[in-house]
């Protein structure tokens, strides 16, 4: 993996990211590499993690938690109820907030935002409430600040985002059936205003049928000049 700015940022597939900061914090957006099919195996096991951060309650972004929650003791940065539901399952690190607020965890900074999807987190056969679904807007330690959008539809929201943070790089799903399709996403960069697109939560499955090419294509209907940068999982940004 090489540098990028002093940061490393690699997708492993799906919803899921691995950031590794200037000053080596390691961050793992929304955890699910075991039963990820997208993940390589290379990529599935980990020397540490500072930082775990979860958009929503469904197990394609939560389902490795409590596992690696247990294992390396990271701060778990999620809503109040899926930190109530972790509690549960015996890992103490959590550390809950809601939209609209900060914190600064590992030296890096984690501001929650709006999303538009929902939240019910499986288990045992039940849903339990997971609470609200987010998005987040990550501040590394030189300033740069990463949007992870989570999964969610277009939403006009998203141009406050813009206006309030900046985001320098801004990662969307774009795969449609569960979340927005690269048409919304072109919408939703236009009012980011980030310089770089990472498509995400797409391709794992036959119905997350949204491509980068088709986002490229989007945007430049729209005349907006992000740069698409599309990642195989595994790669990382540079
Ligand atoms: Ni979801
Ligand atoms: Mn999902």
């Amino acid at each position: 993996m090489a540098p990028t700015r002093g940061y490393t940022l690699t997708w492993l597939g799906h919803g899921t990211f691995h950031l590794v900061t200037r000053d080596g914090r390691v961050v793992l957006l929304d955890p699910w590499v075991e039963g990820n099919p997208a993940c390589p195996n290379e990529h599935k096991s980990f020397e540490k993690i500072d930082v775990i951060t979860i958009s929503h309650g469904h197990g394609d972004h939560m389902a490795d938690a409590v596992t690696l929650g247990l294992k390396f003791k990271p701060t778990i940065v999620c809503n109040y109820e899926i930190h109530l539901f972790l509690q549960k399952k015996g890992v103490t690190t959590t550390s809950p907030m809601n939209k609209g607020g900060t914190q600064e965890a590992g030296g890096v900074r984690f501001t929650m935002v709006h999303a538009v999807h929902s939240s019910g987190i499986e288990d045992g056969g039940q849903v339990t409430y997971g609470g609200e679904p987010c998005g987040f807007v990550v501040t590394l330690e030189d300033g740069t600040r990463i949007y992870h959008a989570g999964d969610t539809g277009v939403h006009s929201d998203m141009a406050l985002i813009g206006e309030i943070y900046r985001p320098d790089v801004a990662l969307l799903p774009i795969g449609d059936h569960f979340t927005m399709s690269p048409r919304e996403a072109a919408y939703a960069a236009r009012m980011l205003g980030a310089r770089v697109i990472v498509p995400a939560h797409h391709g794992t499955f036959p119905v997350l049928s949204g491509t980068p090419d088709a986002l490229k294509a989007e945007l430049k209907t729209l005349g907006v000049a992000a740069e698409v940068v599309p990642l195989r999982p595994g790669e990382a940004l540079s």
